[in-house]
């Protein structure tokens, strides 16, 4: 059985920064709000020619270039997002044609803000069963596409952007497990429950959540699911040298470090920067760390998600 391992990261953010301030002035909501309760300053917004397989570009063209292989190499394209660039076909094939790639498979994920771990989840099983060699797992969102901009309860959470890693075959692991969950009975706590129908828009097209409900599940589920992930191995939190979780709201974050018994330093964060990207938080977040020096070889990374659905799931990795 062949193992997976991530060889390269890359990320993109569009240039356009909407801070809490620049909300103040549309939505009656206040910097000081939205920091305390996300730990959210400011996020970035696509332009209006950008879809999300234009974000994954330049993050798959700097994860390549940071593995150090050409497109010719990749075998599997899976793109994590809820927000496609349109019904069909897949923004994975859409993305494979502008990386000018004509072999191998390429098709969507669909798990929300867990969207990433199930990609690489995914990933890692067709390189385990030797389907294939080498892929590009990425996570690309532009979720002010279906924000409500009057609603101040969901529109200041998200902003757009996306993450990319190359997966590529080895003889050691790389992916050491992956654990995937989904409870549909919590479906209408967080969904965006619009869909098109006799080419009309039928059903509401915007975010909807119960802020609430989704703290008090995510907490319980992703303490769940990280322990699930290191009891698998006999591991403790102070065994981690990174945790990199989906970067939705740093209370969401510090509580399940909290649980685990991990220190701060040891929890990578860039929700700050820019806001909940969904399935693309996580690459986002791993590319800053590798790039700045803090993820190393031989670095033991957590990567913990929830998100619609309810979608969860964890990833532990040996750099
Ligand atoms: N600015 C100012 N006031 C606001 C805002 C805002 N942006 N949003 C809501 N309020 C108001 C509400 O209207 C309410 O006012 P009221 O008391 O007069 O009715 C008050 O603030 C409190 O509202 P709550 O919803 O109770 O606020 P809460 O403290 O729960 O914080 C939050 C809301 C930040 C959304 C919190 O519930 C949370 O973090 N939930 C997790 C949700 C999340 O992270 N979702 C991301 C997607 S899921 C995922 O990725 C895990």
């Amino acid at each position: 059985m062949a193992y997976s391992r991530i060889i390269g990261t890359g990320s993109y953010l569009p240039d356009k920064v909407l801070s809490n301030r620049d909300l103040e002035t549309f939505v009656d909501t206040s910097d000081e709000w939205i920091f305390e309760r996300t730990g959210i300053r400011s996020r970035h917004i696509a332009a209006d020619d950008q879809v999300s397989s234009d974000l994954a570009l330049p993050a798959c063209q700097r994860a390549l270039d940071a593995a150090g292989i050409g497109t010719d190499a990749v075998d599997l394209i899976v793109v994590a997002t809820s927000t496609p660039d349109m019904i069909f076909p897949s923004t994975a094939s859409l993305l494979q044609a502008k990386l000018g790639i004509t072999q191998g498979a390429a098709f969507d994920i669909q798990a929300v803000c867990s969207g990433f771990v199930y990609a690489l989840a995914t990933a890692d099983k067709f390189i385990a069963s030797g389907q294939s060699k080498c892929a590009l797992v990425v996570g690309a969102e532009t979720f002010s596409r279906i924000l409500d901009w009057s609603d101040r309860r969901t529109c200041v959470l998200f902003g757009d952007g996306a993450g990319a890693v190359v997966l590529k075959a080895g003889d050691e692991p790389g992916v050491m497990s992956t654990h995937l969950h989904s409870d549909g009975r919590y479906s209408s706590i967080l969904r965006t429950p619009g869909t098109i129908a006799q080419g009309k828009v039928v059903g509401n097209p915007f975010v909807e959540m119960e802020g609430q409900s989704v703290f008090k599940m995510a907490v319980r589920v992703l303490a769940q699911v990280t322990r699930e992930a290191l009891a698998q191995h006999g591991l403790r939190g102070e065994n981690i040298d990174w945790m990199v979780p989906h970067q939705a709201n740093v209370r969401i974050i510090d509580t399940t470090a909290e649980k685990l018994g991990l220190r701060s330093d040891q929890v990578v964060r860039t929700v700050q920067h820019h806001g909940n990207t969904s399935a693309a938080s996580i690459p986002l977040a791993l590319d800053a760390a590798v790039r700045d020096g803090r993820i190393q070889p031989g670095h033991l990374v957590l990567m913990e998600a929830v998100g619609g659905g309810l979608t969860w799931g964890a990833a532990l990795v040996r750099w």
